[in-house]
């Protein structure tokens, strides 16, 4: 479908109601894994935590020290936000003391590292939040905008805001790994990219009920070329990915296109879904990776090429448990799972601004500027 993209358009809303909220801004519902995770697996009790060195060292906002981030620096979410104005990035759900104006003036972030669409996915860590359960959640935040604000107002304010979901490597993730007997091979591979989108459809027309308008979502990166999946299929030498995992990412990747371009067809002007395709530009840098100025585009920054894959340091800060590589900026992956900063720049630039084979219809400063 071709969407035509109307000039820049800022809404302004003043409320003096409490002071509660006086502000042009970017307001963003960041739902998602460890990808886009700020901080709420640090208050589960879980095996999937970014809590200690080095972990966070290049996050300014933190003086470097951890926040929960699964990376070196920014995610893609907050680069994301950054660009587009965003005053501060979205806090955890799970921090304490938030002032729920904080959901009136940034958004709130949701995302949980380990999880998945599926409510399984994700069990071997223990502790982690579902989609399902992240959007139960926001419907926590929204009854307290609406308590602030009313019913009309929040639907205003949720409307221009920003629905971002990153999800889906861990379903993948676990459908490759033996050890977790969840799915096994009861399942075929087409049977669960089906399973993933129709579970992801039903999310995202609860977002939408609930007064959601202007989605992203995020495809599956290249699994296959990450240290931990090259390392459990052999193939650490030689740069090569796994072609079977990246087949049923691609495939999957396919089906969603398709899903939300119907859903962009079925709902006319009245939701915007992006279908954001980062698994063409982290494939591209990859592939290409001096051009990007990298260096080492297969192993992990941080703690090594071989299963455990521990990424932190001792308590004594000078005997560091973990290899961490001398320049940050000239990796591809931070740890054998997640991109670096540096890598996360260019992707949230391309899903910025790119054009309609990165973001389709529009990319995501497009979709900020959109009237609904
Ligand atoms: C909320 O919006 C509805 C529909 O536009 C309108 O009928 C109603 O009067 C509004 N309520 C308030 C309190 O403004
Ligand atoms: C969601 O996925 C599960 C498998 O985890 C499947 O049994 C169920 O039918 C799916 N639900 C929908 C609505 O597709
Ligand atoms: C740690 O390293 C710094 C500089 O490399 C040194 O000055 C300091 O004495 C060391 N501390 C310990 C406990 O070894």
């Amino acid at each position: 479908m071709e969407i035509p993209v109307v000039p820049a358009l800022v809404l302004i809303i003043t409320l003096s109601v409490n002071n509660v909220w006086r502000c042009v801004c970017y307001t963003a519902f960041v739902f998602g894994d460890s990808l886009v995770d700020a901080g709420n697996n640090n208050y589960l009790i879980t095996l999937s935590k970014a809590d200690s060195p080095p972990y966070g060292i290049d996050f300014s906002p933190s003086g470097g020290q951890p926040t929960g981030r699964f990376t070196n620096g920014r995610t893609i979410a907050d680069i994301v936000g950054e660009a587009l104005g965003g005053k501060s990035f979205p806090p955890p759900y799970f921090a304490p003391n938030i002032a729920a104006a904080t959901a009136f003036r940034t958004g709130i972030n949701y995302a949980s590292g380990a999880s998945g669409i599926l409510d399984q996915t994700g069990t071997l860590f223990i502790g982690r939040v579902p989609l399902r359960q992240q959007i139960n959640n926001f419907e926590q935040t929204r009854s307290y905008m609406v308590n602030m604000v009313g019913e009309n107002t929040t639907n205003t304010i949720l409307k221009n805001a920003i629905f971002s979901l990153t999800i889906g490597s861990n379903d993948v993730l676990n459908y490759f790994q033996p050890s977790i007997p969840l799915f096994g091979d009861k399942v075929s591979p087409t049977e669960f990219q089906d399973f993933m989108i129709s579970n992801l459809t039903v999310q995202l027309k609860e977002l939408h009920r609930l007064g959601a308008r202007k989605f992203v979502v995020v495809n599956i990166g290249p699994l296959g070329c990450i240290p931990f999946i090259r390392a459990i299929s052999l193939n650490i030498l030689g740069g090569k990915c796994s072609a079977k995992v990246n087949a049923l990412v691609r495939e999957y990747n396919k089906k969603l296109k398709e899903e939300l371009d119907q859903m962009n067809n079925n709902m006319g002007r009245n939701a915007i879904f992006v279908y954001a395709n980062s698994y063409d530009v982290f494939r591209e840098i990859i592939l290409n990776f001096p051009k990007y100025g990298f260096v080492n585009n297969d192993g992990p920054c941080c703690g090594g090429y071989f299963p455990p894959f521990l990424c932190f340091k001792g308590k004594n800060a000078n005997t560091s448990s973990s290899a961490l590589c001398d320049d940050r900026s000239k990796y591809v992956f931070w740890d054998a799972y997640h991109p670096t900063e540096a890598a996360n720049l260019i992707i949230a630039d391309k899903l910025l601004n790119g054009d309609k084979s990165v973001c389709y219809p529009m990319n995501i400063r497009q979709l900020y500027n959109y009237m609904i």
